[in-house]
């Protein structure tokens, strides 16, 4: 395939940024979308130009690190799909193709489509974690937990810290990514102790960092690669209600 693509190009955190139209060829159907970009990189490199920054890792959808705006939509057109795990047949020759990076405040652009996504470090450093001792592996059965609520918990523990939720709200809201962590906390035994505190701060941490509220639109949801459900949210409201009430924290 013959693609036409605009990337956005940003040579730093403070320069001006733009689209720059590029061709891509040869581009096989099979190629993963970020291959692709590794093909049109090898042609700048032997033109001698700036290779296009963008992050990867895994390319196998786990470790969260790919983060493109592929046409408008995180992570592109498929449901449920890491940028990684798009491929270029979802695409037909000719097309054009706009590739951007996370749009949000608290995602500052470092260079090209790279994004500094630290702020998602930090809330989870002020409270997404378990400080209980919970010792080796238990035997089978040791705590009795609900084969249904340890599927919730295991549902939550799947998000992957990319932020598509962010860059997909118009909010530009961490909800979605907090409420994974905070369901998957709160649903299990261990994560009870200090359920109340860490909801507060980490929506503290948040705030702090500049992402906005949530309201309700579900974007963040849509994009989700690996389908965090907005019910989530819910439950977050709820833990962050009693938190308060019970002044626990
Ligand atoms: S909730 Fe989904 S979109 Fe948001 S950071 Fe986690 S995996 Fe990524
Ligand atoms: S590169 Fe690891 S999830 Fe995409």
């Amino acid at each position: 395939m013959k693609l036409n693509l605009k990337i956005w190009r940003q040579a730093g955190p403070s320069a001006a940024g733009r689209l720059e139209h590029y061709t891509g060829h040869e581009i096989s159907p099979d190629m993963s979308f970020l291959e692709m970009l590794d093909v049109v990189n090898e042609g700048l490199i032997r033109q001698g130009k700036d290779a296009i920054a963008f992050d990867s890792d895994c390319r196998e959808g786990i470790c969260g690190m790919c983060s493109l705006v592929v046409n408008g939509v995180p992570h592109g057109p498929d449901r449920g799909t890491t940028v990684c795990q798009l491929h270029m047949r979802r695409f037909k020759d000719g097309d054009t193709i706009t590739i951007e990076p996370w749009r949000a405040k608290a995602f500052p652009v470092i260079k090209d489509l790279v994004v500094d996504r630290s702020a998602f470090d930090r809330i989870i450093a002020a409270g997404g974690y378990v400080s209980v001792n919970a010792g080796g592996a238990p035997d089978g059965n040791t705590i009795l937990i609900p084969k249904d609520v340890s599927e919730a918990a295991m549902d939550s523990a799947a998000c992957i810290g990319c932020g598509a939720c962010v860059a997909a709200c118009k909010n530009a809201s961490a909800h979605l990514f907090m409420s994974a962590k905070i369901a998957h906390l709160a649903l299990l035994p261990q994560g009870r102790v200090e359920r109340y505190r860490r909801v507060v701060t980490m929506i503290e941490q948040a705030d702090a960092e500049g992402f906005g509220s949530c309201s309700n639109e579900g974007e963040c949801e849509a994009v989700c690669p690996k389908e965090i459900p907005i019910s989530n949210i819910a439950r977050m409201t709820r833990e962050y209600v009693k938190a308060v009430l019970t002044a626990d924290t």
